[in-house]
């Protein structure tokens, strides 16, 4: 197949290594607790077109070894359907890989066999899942998740959508289990008591281990009930 160049999609735009600080702040702090682990489950939800979980299986594979990376499974979920077809080819157009730091660029993409073009190389394709799913269910991809990865999604919903989202991913993590977000989203009050910030530099957060209910505001009335 063809790879994705920008434009050639009406999912929004994104690119490999972005925000980069975050995503290394996220996986430092995951590393003590999937660390020996035999299975390493992460959840990038709302992937666009694999730049994004493609760079933390690069990272992840970088942080860990060859031998630990071949634990870790990341759920690369988004609502569009096209999505799945990009991911599973990984072949992407030599501009969209201008941002890959050489070292990576080295070890993580190969020759794809068409010219202007590189593919994501095996031992991270392996390591991704891509999986159709919209969000506004409300339901996990799994659980068990030791970081969800969710940046530049939630800016798309309403007050009441995100709260509820934010209880999916805390009720989807594994006890101390780590949520990314970008840095503009901040964490709605009625979902305070789900997670606390692990530091100021980024939006990450630790799921806590209280009560689990939300109070969700009702758009239309603003009234709060019990979800
Ligand atoms: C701006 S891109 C973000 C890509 C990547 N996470 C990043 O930060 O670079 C937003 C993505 O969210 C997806 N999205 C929007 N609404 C969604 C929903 N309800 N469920 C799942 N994915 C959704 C879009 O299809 C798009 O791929």
């Amino acid at each position: 197949m063809k790879p994705w160049k920008p434009g050639a999609s009406r999912v929004a735009l994104t690119y490999f290594f972005r925000d980069l600080g975050s995503l290394e702040l996220a996986i430092s702090h995951v590393m003590p607790q999937i660390s020996g682990r035999s299975r390493i489950r992460v959840w990038d939800a709302g992937c666009a077109m694999g730049q994004e979980p493609f760079t933390l299986a690069m990272l992840l594979a970088e942080a860990l070894g060859p031998r630990m990376f071949g634990n870790v499974e990341i759920i690369a979920s988004d609502y569009d359907k096209s999505v799945i077809e990009v991911l599973d080819a990984a072949v992407y157009a030599d501009e969209e890989l201008q941002r890959v730091p050489e070292l990576y660029f080295k070890r993580y993409l190969e020759a794809s066999g068409s010219e202007g073009t590189h593919r994501v190389a095996e031992p991270i394709r392996k390591a991704v899942r891509s999986v159709h799913h919209d969000l506004l269910s409300f339901t996990p991809v799994c659980d068990r998740l030791s970081l969800i990865v969710c940046k530049n999604v939630l800016l798309h919903f309403n007050q009441a959508e995100r709260i509820k989202v934010f209880k999916v991913f805390h009720d989807a993590l594994e006890p101390q289990g780590l949520l990314v977000t970008e840095h503009t989203q901040k964490l709605p009050a009625e979902a305070g008591h789900l997670f606390s910030q692990v530091t100021p530099q980024c939006q990450l957060f630790c799921k806590t281990e209280v009560g689990a209910s939300i109070q969700v505001p009702n758009e239309s009335t603003g009234e709060r009930r019990n979800a």
